[in-house]
This record gives structure tokens, sequence and C-alpha cells, in this order.
């Protein structure tokens, strides 16, 4: 049997009103590939945050290459050799990718900072892993997929014998997760010890090693990757059969109630045309960066159109803001949630409220706090969201019930149009199940759903009809009952034949 590197026992860990970790066990052998599951909530993040040094657990012991530790600070376990990339992008925004590689431990000479060799050494170790991005950009400028490579690189580049990657592959392409893959084959190969925490577990088969599951803060079992069908993962996951992963409902397609003609908007929207009728989700597939996006934005009118009529109910609107779109009752749940989605450092309560002070205020504009309260406490009811009260901010919450508390947001309000973009990222089995059931329960109220997603069963399982688009046009549109996913890889993947 391989060396044993990690061993966490009893661990123990609580926020005020949260048993996140009770007595949690978990042991990482050099190389391996250490799945580590569990619902949203579950805990994992936070058992790999105590490894890592950024939260001290309560009570247990951690013992790493044989030496044990009471208590552990992130440069220590800097230094031990323990790497970990979060779940939620930790860049420094307005920095480059060299700067944000080096934070806190720049190279410098004289007193001054050497910007040219970190930026060589940079270029260096993104060209070994073979990741195509100039180390003089500056992270807020690259789409999340990028930077997330950049996270990725930076916890390479400390030279890690323990990895931890928090869902490292929620915002990436096909072939960079294939990249990814062949990185994490070639470090376990190298002897070093990495734990990987994912919400599809489709692509676990590709390189984990064992398994470790844990519920509501609890150890359940660690078994070898094989010994485990995907369905008795979920199981133990949640404790329960999921019998229907993607679930239907059949609903007749009553009028048209919104519809997009001749959108164009930058080079990614270009002359975007579709309807949606009452009783169907509409879904919208594509790879990533297809323009699928920015195509909800300017509808949405974060981005400018440059020409283009958007209908409802057969009239035109005109939104050249969030705020009129969210007016004329058209919402957005976004991709990036963390930039876009919440406000972290406020309550959930605000959040939940704060696109629907219209609904809880009087007619003098102040917050009515029972209305506020029962808006709120029937989002978290309906969404299960996971929290003591209403009262936590909204970043502390788990990945997943962040998720919850975007998509809360707009089904308070009635609205005609709800269009959501990746909203099932980095939520567990069961949550998504909860997501889909959510619309089609709009659905079934005859509003109109648009559905963006990159996860072609669930776009297959889910929407009635299927929009595919590629580089910034709309390539097919396809019956899901009809279609398969190699009609829609090909049309997905139609580029423009470059003259
Ligand atoms: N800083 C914090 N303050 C308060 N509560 C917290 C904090 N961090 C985590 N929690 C709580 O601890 C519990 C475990 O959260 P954790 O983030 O570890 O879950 P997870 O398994 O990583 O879930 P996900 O799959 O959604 O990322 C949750 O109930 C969460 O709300
Ligand atoms: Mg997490």
């Amino acid at each position: 049997m391989k060396d044993v590197i990690v061993s966490m026992e009893k661990i123990c860990k609580s926020f005020p009103g949260v048993k996140a970790l009770d007595n949690v066990n978990f042991e990482l052998r050099a190389g391996e590939v250490m799945a580590l599951l569990g619902e949203n909530g579950a805990g994992k993040s936070t058992l790999m945050k105590i490894l890592s040094g950024v939260y001290t657990k309560d009570s247990g012991t951690i013992n790493i290459f044989g030496q044990s530790y009471d208590s552990l600070d992130p440069k220590q376990a800097q230094k031990v050799g323990v790497a970990i990339i979060h779940q939620e992008l930790n860049m420094c925004r307005h920095l480059s990718v060299a700067e944000n590689m080096f934070l806190g431990r720049e190279i410098c000479g004289n007193g001054m900072l050497k910007n040219g060799r970190m930026e060589e050494e940079a270029s260096k170790i993104l060209n070994e892993l073979g990741i195509d991005i100039d180390p003089r950009q500056t992270v807020g400028d690259l789409p999340v997929s990028k930077q997330q490579m950049v996270e990725i690189a930076k916890a390479l580049s400390i030279n890690a014998r323990i990895l931890i990657m928090d869902e490292p592959t929620s915002a990436l392409t096909a072939k960079e997760i294939d990249d990814l893959f062949r990185i994490i084959l070639k470090l376990k190969a190298e002897g070093k010890g990495i734990v990987y925490i994912s919400h599809r577990l489709e692509e676990l088969q590709r390189i984990a090693d064992r398994v470790t599951i844990m519920r509501d803060g609890q150890y359940i079992i660690s078994k070898d990757f094989t010994e485990l069908t995907l369905d008795q993962i979920i199981a133990y996951m949640v404790g329960r059969e999921i019998k229907e992963k993607f679930p239907r409902v059949d609903c007749p397609k009553g009028k048209k109630v919104f519809e997009v003609k001749n959108l164009n908007a930058g080079r990614q929207v270009r002359d975007i045309s579709f309807s949606v009728y009452e009783g169907e989700i509409v879904g919208f597939a594509g790879l990533m960066g297809a323009g699928r996006t920015e195509t909800t934005r300017a509808i949405f009118g974060v981005d400018p159109k440059t020409s283009g009529e958007i209908l409802l109910d057969d009239k035109p609107v005109k939104i050249q803001s969030p705020i009129d779109a969210i007016k004329a009752g058209i919402v957005l749940a976004p991709e990036d949630r963390k930039k876009d989605g919440l406000c972290t450092k406020l309550s959930i309560r605000d959040n939940l409220t704060l696109p629907n002070l219209d609904l809880v205020c009087n007619k003098f504009q102040v917050v009515i706090s029972e209305k506020e309260k029962a808006l709120c406490d029937k989002e978290v009811k309906d969404l299960k969201i996971k929290t003591p009260n209403i009262n936590i901010d909204a970043g502390n919450l788990s990945g997943g019930n962040q998720q919850k508390v975007v998509v809360g947001k707009w089904l308070a309000r009635n609205s005609r149009v709800v269009i959501f973009d990746e909203p099932t990222r980095g939520i567990d089995v069961g949550a998504k199940v909860e997501i889909y059931n959510l619309m089609n329960e709009l659905k079934k109220q005859g509003i109109a759903v648009v559905f963006v997603s990159s996860e072609m069963p669930e776009v297959m399982g889910i929407a009635d009809r299927i929009i595919v688009m590629c580089d910034g046009k709309i390539t097919g549109k396809v019956m899901a009952h009809e279609t398969s996913q190699n009609e829609i890889l090909t049309l997905a993947t139609n580029f423009e034949k470059k003259q």
C-alpha cells in the first residue's frame, strides 16, 4: 500500500449556529487522487480549508508527512507542501496574471519588485501546463475559465506535494478539462497526493482512485473508486436514492410569450432570433465561449445592443438597463455568481430582498420587516437553502447554497421570462433536481424559461427545445426528444469557414 501522507482524525469545526464538521476522518496517500464528495454544505471545503491552514479546527488531530500539527496557518501549510485551489476564485482581479501567481512570495532584488523575472517564471509555468495566457494580462479581464487555469498554475508553481482542488472544472471547457486531467495524472505519477472535490460525478471515472463521502458534516465512508457504482455514491451522499435525475413535465404549448428578433451586440451576439412559448423550456447549448452568456447579458440590458428587438406578449419592450428588464418582467440568474449574482458581504436576507424592494416596501419606501421575512423564509424553504438563519453573509454559505440564493431572488417575483445561465454549476445532485423542479414549476405557470447550460445531458433532459450557438451565431434549433448529443455537438462546432 502507498504511504499515507495526510491523516486527519475526529476533526470538529463549528461556525455560529452550524456544526460544519462533526468527528470527520480523512486520509490521503502519496500518488493517489482522492475524490471528496458530498452534498452542498456537507463540509468538504471546510475540511480542506483546515488542512490548508485557512481555518483552525476546534478539535481533532492532523498529521502531514508523519508530523503532527496542532495548529496550521496558510504559510505553514504551504511550506509543508499543501496547496489549495479554492472553489470560489480568489484572484486579485486588478493585478496581472504574474502578480497573482507570485502574490505573497514576490521575487525582489535591491528592494524592488522584479516584474520581468516574475513574468518570465509565470510564462514558463503556464507554457509547461500548455496554458495559453499572457502573464501580463489583468486577471479581471480574463474569462472565468482562464482565471481558473491561472489559479491552478499558481498552486502548481508553489511546488506542492499535496494539491487540493475544490471544484476545479466547474467553469472549464472540455479541452481545458482534458489539459487539467493530463496535469493531474502527471502529478500523480510523481507521487503527489491530490484531493479532488467535484459535483460532476461522471468525470471522476477518469481520474479518481479512491472516494471519501461526507454528509451533513459527518464522515460516511472511504472506498476504492471502482468498488462503488455512481448510484451507490449518490445514495451515500444524499442518504436516499434519487430516482429521476432529469424530471420532466409535459405541458401543452400555449401562446408566444417572449421573442428576440435579430439581436446584435458585439462579435459574440450576431443576428440572434428566437421565441419562447408558454409551457416550454428553451435550452441554449454550445461550447464555452459560443456567445450564450453574452446573449443573455444583452437581453437583460447589462451590455448595450447594436440592433434588434425584444417582444413580450407580442409587444416591443425597450431594455437599456437591467432595471428596464426587471420592470418588464425579464430576469437573469447570471453565470458568475460571485461577481454578478451576489453581494457576498451582505446577508442572505439583503440579497434576496434587494431586487424585490418594490414587493416588501410600503408606499413611503420603507421596508416592512414582516413582508421581508416572509419573502426570505419562503425562498429558503422552497429552495432548501442550508443556513441557520437569513442574517448570515451570503459569502459564508457553501458554494451550492450561494447559487440557490442567486436563483431564489428572482423566483420571489412574478416574472414573465426567467433566464438561467448555468444554474446548476457547483450544485449537488439532489439540489440539481430541486432546481430542475423549480424550472418545471415556472414552466407549468406559463412563464418563459430560458436555460443556458454546457452540460449536454441536462439540456437534453430538461429543455423542450434546444437552440445551439457557435461563435456568436445560432447554428441550429432542435427538439430535445428528437436530437442526439452528436447532432448538438456537430451544430456547436459549426464554425464559419474562414475565407
Ligand atoms: N465562514 C463561515 N461562516 C459561517 N458558516 C460557514 C462558514 N464556512 C462554512 N460555513 C458553513 O459550514 C457548512 C459546510 O460548508 P462547506 O462550504 O464546507 O460545504 P461544502 O461541502 O464545501 O459545500 P458545496 O458543495 O456547496 O461547496 C455550511 O453549512 C456552511 O454554511
Ligand atoms: Mg465547497
